[in-house]
């Protein structure tokens, strides 16, 4: 599909506002229940085309939430920078309707102060990550990991510092274990940045965040979760059924490997289809429908390698 004409975001995007957006915590910014992610199919090796028409698309139903990180690629940067053309040629008029994250914690750049969480590396990855987005501040930026050789209140008071910099309006931190996601609340809290939100891992197939107690403590304590991989990376749709297609996640081997698909998950899957097809339903809206379903999630992060893998998806939103 060419989309390379001036864009125009549909009139009615926010129509289903009531089922789209749910609260943050206990703050003022309501997401939208379906977020997108850039971690696949919005890197230099990606057509971009396609990653605009999966953009648009979800701009256009009201997703106003977009998560990135600064090596989401590959290569590393280059998703950022597909949002920062983005930005140029589409949604710049719409900058204001939008809330885009971006993270620093993993791998990024050679040398001891690429990766982890320095204050070194977060404000250094935060100006490069601006600049690849053309972007003056992000709505969000995240610790993306815990670090246990960094003291925490390093990372934290970086974090802090960038808000006060004004680079960016709210802080978020992922996959950070309990104790520290305790600490963090507490420190922020104290100095008037208040903790937005945590991010981790979330479905049917990995309660994680759930069996450690960290979505309850969320809850509690007035803190947003938002749920990535909610699909399994696709494991929880009907893309592996019938083998593993040649333009899946799992045919690249690099982050979904073929030894998930064991008997007894394939025997799980099936089950699922029964149970979603019983209900008229996809096996992906049923997925996204229990984590949705959860106390204190905020939100589904989704991943989509097309536009129709996206209006799938928001079916779990329709009443
Ligand atoms: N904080 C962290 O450490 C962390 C880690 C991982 C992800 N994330 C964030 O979470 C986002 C989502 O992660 P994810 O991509 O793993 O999410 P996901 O929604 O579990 O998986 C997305 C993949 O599932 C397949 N899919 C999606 N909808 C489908 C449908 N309706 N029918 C069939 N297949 C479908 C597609 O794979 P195919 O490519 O095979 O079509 C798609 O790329 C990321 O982009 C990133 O922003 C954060």
């Amino acid at each position: 599909m060419n989309t390379n004409s001036t864009y125009v975001a549909n009139t009615h995007r926010y129509d289903a506002s009531n089922v789209l957006y749910a609260r943050c915590g206990h703050s003022g910014v309501l997401l939208p229940r379906v977020s997108l992610g850039f971690w696949h199919n919005f890197g230099g090796n990606d057509p971009f085309e396609r990653s605009r028409a999966i953009t648009r698309y979800a701009f256009d139903h009201g997703i106003t939430h977009f998560d990135l990180a600064n090596n989401y690629g590959p290569p590393y940067g280059s998703a950022e920078e597909t949002l920062g053309r983005l930005m140029d040629e589409d949604f710049r008029t719409y900058r204001d309707e939008l809330f885009i994250a971006t993270k620093a914690g993993y791998d990024m750049w050679p040398g001891p102060y690429g990766n982890w969480g320095s204050r070194k590396y977060l404000m250094a990855s935060l100006d490069q990550s601006l600049r690849r987005m053309r972007l003056n501040y992000v709505d969000l930026y995240y610790s993306h990991r815990y670090d246990p050789a960094t003291p925490l209140e390093e990372t934290l008071q970086a974090l802090v510092d960038i808000v006060r910099a004004g680079k960016a309006l709210y802080i978020g931190i992922s996959r950070w274990p309990l104790v520290a996601l305790k600490r963090a609340n507490e420190y922020l809290r104290e100095r008037d940045v208040p903790l937005l939100i945590y991010q981790g891992r979330l479905n049917l197939l990995d309660r994680e965040p759930m069996d450690d107690g960290i979505l309850d403590y969320c809850y509690d304590n007035g803190i947003g979760f938002i749920a990535f991989s909610p699909l399994a990376q696709g494991l929880l749709t009907d893309r592996y059924l019938n083998g593993i297609p040649k333009d899946s996640r799992m045919a690249q081997g690099r982050f979904l490997k073929e030894e998930r698909l064991t008997p007894e998950l394939m025997q799980y899957l099936m089950k699922l289809k029964a149970d979603a097809d019983a209900t008229g339903q996809s096996m992906a809206e049923r997925a996204l429908r229990w984590v949705l379903e959860q106390r204190g999630i905020t939100s589904v992060l989704v991943g989509a390698s097309s536009t129709e893998q996206l209006a799938k998806n928001l079916c779990c939103l329709s009443e």
